[in-house]
């Protein structure tokens, strides 16, 4: 039993609770089992909005039913869309992104998220996120196109402006494959060389 480190996404909740506050406005770029997209919707209330995108239909279905179930529905807009395309349907600043990357646990392991379409949603997740702004990238590497998604996003991490991000990884040395978690914090005043 551990007190800290729970599990990678009590990590994660742990962050988003610190920037995300009642009348927020957050992403759940990966919706799956709808778990951090309900998270959310309970942090940023009924004044909030929560915008999730999957593209598994089944990912959809099973979230709307948990996000009406829980009285959410008029915080929650899902897309059964590719988070690529969040620069499109999200059009106001957000306090938090949030990433699960790799395969819906209980569906089809060959349906996983992908270097370039990931990339281009963390890019635009950064161009949303409001100063003082967080994402959160829960990363694993132990299914096929894991390992390059992991090297692909670094790299582009790697060479973000330092006085505009704060990029910080939590990785877990003695737990073989085990996921580990992104942070990038978004400067509460932008540099004089502007953000991204
Ligand atoms: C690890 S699961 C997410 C788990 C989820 N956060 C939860 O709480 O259950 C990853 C999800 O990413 C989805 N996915 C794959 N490619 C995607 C894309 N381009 N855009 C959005 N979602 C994608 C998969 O369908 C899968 O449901």
């Amino acid at each position: 039993m551990f007190n800290l480190f729970k599990s990678t996404v009590d990590l994660t909740h742990g962050y988003l609770k610190t920037v995300v506050k009642p009348g927020g406005a957050a992403v759940d770029a990966t919706v799956g089992n709808g778990n951090d997209t309900l998270f959310l919707a309970g942090l940023v209330g009924v004044h909030g909005r929560v915008y999730g995108f999957d593209i598994q239909p089944e990912a959809i279905r099973r979230t709307t039913e948990a996000v009406v179930e829980n009285g959410y529905s008029d915080i929650v807009k899902l897309f059964e869309q590719g988070h690529e395309s969040m620069g499109i349907f999200v059009t106001e600043p957000v306090d938090a992104v949030v990433f699960n990357l790799g395969y819906l646990p209980g569906g089809d392991h060959n349906i996983v998220t992908g270097p370039e379409t990931t990339l281009r949603a963390v890019t635009d997740g950064l161009n949303l996120l409001k100063p003082g702004g967080v994402m959160c990238i829960v990363m694993y590497t132990g299914h096929s196109g894991g390992p390059e998604e992991q090297e692909q996003l670094e790299s582009y991490l790697r060479q973000l402006d330092k006085n505009s991000y704060y990029v910080c990884k939590i990785d877990f040395l003695n737990r073989n494959k085990a996921p580990f978690l992104l942070v990038v914090e978004k400067a509460c005043e932008v540099s004089p060389g502007g953000l991204v």
